[in-house]
């Protein structure tokens, strides 16, 4: 495995370094002297829920891994790692570079540190995100005739963080204690919920009316967190899918108004924007209720839509994908990349879309660097707090 820390924007942060320090004027009278710091705050650890935008290989390592998964086959993996890890990216994704950035090594998954016996090791935290995750329970979709590609859903991976705490801690002060200076990255989930029922065209009203059971789901399980002591959760909202080329294509119109300027599907965008609408209202309330708590929304959909509105000027061709068979877009449904036969380009770094479905390590790069050092995360992350001292 090569090294880390290679693009000159990261800075790990693993010192305190005090900032500033401020005296408080109120406060300057006589003895009790209070001062304000500045500080910087290090994550010691981050802790991971979603989907395949975040798993780094629990399904891979999982005891009962799907044979004919796609992205347990080569050229996934091609970049950086130059293996399969049971990402679903040519390299490293967004969750790589925020514990890259913060000087915490990659992230271990837990199926594999639990199957490989590695299962109390605690530095750098743990990733319980799964491919194919949902938020929603299993049977919720079997109701409704939609298949599923996994039970490990959102419920699952609280339980999961749920165990693996009581490994580290015994009470409740313990575990606040061991949780509260790390990072909780709370998705992307929910996209698959979605994307389930959108592949076997179940109809648009129909999916909507999925979106607050969604999001519930979501909220609930931030609200777990916080109660198990979490104080900085950071939770993405959903891709531009419109602009995915299995969408294009799934959704081939002949009617070029249904496209946006960019050549994106404006309905499916506008379901996706309509979804991150519905999530930040609810994260709004979680404020109110937690206000000790920072929640912060990271705006992928934002982030990507900026590489599809100009993608050459961030050196990116446009909606065709690098690792593909044919169609406009590069991508066929019968042969995806994994399969055989299906090649990658030359160029991954010059694509946004990597598979069709998931992005390229070049455009996760991107929107992991526009969370960290703005402007697509909302209210902006900082490694910097203020912290009262006597
Ligand atoms: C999920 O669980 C159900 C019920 O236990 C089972 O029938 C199904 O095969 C499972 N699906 C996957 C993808 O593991
Ligand atoms: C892959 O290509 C080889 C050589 O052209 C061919 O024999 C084989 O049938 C192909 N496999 C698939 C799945 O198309």
């Amino acid at each position: 495995m090569g090294s880390i820390g290679k693009e000159p924007w990261i800075t790990p942060k693993s010192v305190a370094v005090v900032l500033a320090f401020l005296m408080l004027p109120s406060f300057s009278s006589s003895k009790t002297e209070s001062a304000l710091l500045l500080a910087s705050c290090p994550y010691s650890s981050i802790f991971s829920f979603g989907d395949s935008l975040a798993d780094t290989g629990n399904l891979y390592l999982s005891s009962n891994p799907p044979p004919n998964n796609h992205c347990f086959f080569p050229p996934y993996g091609q970049t950086f790692f130059h293996r399969v890890t049971g990402r679903c990216s040519d390299g490293r994704l967004i969750i790589d570079f925020i514990t890259e950035y913060l000087g915490i090594g990659l992230v271990r998954p837990y199926l594999g540190m639990k199957n490989m016996g590695g299962w109390s090791v605690k530095e750098g935290g743990v990733n319980f995100a799964v491919a194919g995750a949902t938020a929603l329970d299993s049977s919720f979709f079997e109701e409704r005739g939609i298949p599923v590609h996994t039970n490990y859903t959102l419920s699952v991976q609280l339980n999961w963080f749920k165990e693996f705490l009581s490994t580290l801690c015994h009470s409740p002060q313990s575990c606040h204690k061991e949780v509260k200076n790390s990072l909780f990255l709370v998705g992307e989930i929910g996209g698959n919920d979605f994307n389930h029922a959108f592949y076997i065209r179940k109809s648009l009203v129909e999916i909507k009316t999925f979106v607050p059971d969604v999001i519930n789901a979501i909220s609930s399980t931030i609200n777990e967190l916080i109660g198990l002591g979490a104080r900085t959760l950071v939770v993405p909202g959903n891709l531009p899918i419109g602009c995915s080329a299995i969408y294009l294509t799934v959704y081939e119109t002949k009617y070029e108004d249904e496209h946006d300027e960019f050549g994106c599907l404006k309905w499916l965008n506008e379901f996706a924007e309509y979804y991150n609408h519905e999530l930040q209202i609810e994260l709004d309330k979680l404020r109110l209720l937690h206000p000790h708590a920072n929640i912060i929304y990271l705006d992928y959909y934002n982030a990507a839509m900026t590489l599809y509105r100009h993608p050459t000027k961030f050196g990116f061709t446009g909606l065709e994908v690098c690792c593909g068979m044919g169609g406009r877009y590069n991508y066929n449904t019968l042969r995806v990349c994994g399969n055989q036969n299906v090649s990658a380009c030359d160029d991954p770094w010059k694509h946004i879309g990597w598979d069709g479905v998931h992005l390229t390590e070049a455009a996760y790069t991107f929107i992991a660097q526009g969370f960290l050092e703005g402007p697509y995360s909302l209210p902006q992350f900082s490694t910097s707090c203020v912290v009262f001292h006597e």
